[in-house]
């Protein structure tokens, strides 16, 4: 997921910057919006829309590569060949996730170079999830059960967002989501089928991804600027707290069937709603990792650096080579 409005310095875009659009072109923007109709990269968009889908779909995809991050660390410590194997292509997946995503927002004018350099710099932000540490075998199943499964929530409406580009690569990547919260899931199942030290592992990263997960979904309506602004042009199809709702109305009951509990004394069937009313969320921590205060930020930014420039070699010699192809093709 990842696809929230995470940063806290944006703010609606401004008066003077709409008036500045060209009125007949903003009014037949806005009409094929409404309609349902998806937006290319050639056609004519609005700055803000622009704007602010590049910072959305770079988000997404920052956070797509730094959640490689916990999970890589523990592919030499999965418990098994099949462990390994599952995670080892969840994990590619994401990077692939990265990919589509660097992909659709170099089509709105920015370059994949600008954006890394955002992220590598700390000005970007990313997910708040990755920046808690993955202490236990358990933390993976309560990562691909949890964090996906918040994933899938947010990214199932982003189908029908209202730029071309970022709807379908979001089709194939929600596919994949799906087999990751199976994964995680099935894994946390195991542990708790498992000795009470297992289930207790399982109880234990339940208790401390659960609410972390419900942050995912950013803050609440009445504290998001840009949600309004997003909702119209058709940017995000619904609010954090209606998507915050839905997943804890599908998670709990996954607690139950499996014997574990839900670390919330809030926690209540509503029935006049048909859904749960939750605890009180606790924003403040939730600001203090937007803004890099995470347990383990520093660490996920010094390994994210440490792998691009290991790779420089990597980048140096593909352009070396399409160079060269590209001479002898011109010299033929
Ligand atoms: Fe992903
Ligand atoms: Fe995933």
């Amino acid at each position: 997921m990842y696809t929230t409005e995470l940063s806290d310095k944006n703010k609606k875009p401004s008066a003077a910057a709409m008036a500045n659009e060209d009125p007949v072109r903003l009014a037949a923007f806005e009409a094929r919006v409404a309609a349902d109709n998806f937006i290319e990269p050639k056609d004519w968009m609005p700055e803000a829309y622009r704007k602010t889908l590049i910072r959305q779909i770079s988000q997404h995809a920052h956070s797509e590569i730094v959640g490689m991050l916990p999970e890589g660390n523990w592919i030499t410590r999965a418990p098994s060949l099949r462990r390994k194997a599952v995670l080892l292509a969840k994990v590619q997946d994401e990077g692939g996730h990265g990919l589509y995503l660097y992909a659709a927002a170099e089509t709105l004018g920015t370059s994949r170079d600008e954006m890394i350099e955002a992220l590598h710099s700390g000005r970007a932000k990313y997910s708040t999830i990755f920046n808690y540490p993955t202490l236990t075998w358990a933390d993976i199943g309560a990562i691909g059960w949890l964090v996906d499964g918040a994933a899938i929530m947010n990214q199932v409406p982003l189908q029908r967002t209202s730029y071309g580009p970022y709807a379908r690569a979001m089709v194939r990547i929600c596919k994949e989501e799906s087999f990751h919260q199976r994964q995680g899931y099935e894994i946390t199942m195991t542990l708790a089928a498992g000795s009470p030290e297992q289930k207790r592992m399982a109880q234990d990263a339940l208790d401390r991804w659960w609410w972390p997960s419900l942050m995912m979904f950013g803050p609440p309506d009445d504290n998001s600027p840009n949600s309004a602004q997003s909702i119209r042009w058709r940017i995000k199809r619904e609010t954090n707290d209606q998507l915050r709702q839905r997943f804890v109305d599908v998670t709990v009951p996954q607690a139950e069937a499996i014997g574990l509990r839900v670390p919330d004394p809030a926690l209540k069937w509503n029935e006049a709603r048909e859904s749960y009313d939750f605890g009180e969320i606790d924003w403040e921590e939730f600001y203090a990792v937007v803004r890099g205060e995470g347990p383990v930020a520093k660490e996920r930014m010094n390994a994210r650096v440490k792998a691009w420039a290991d790779g420089a070699w990597v980048r140096e010699a593909a352009l070396a080579h399409a160079a060269k192809r590209n001479g002898r093709l011109a010299a033929e």
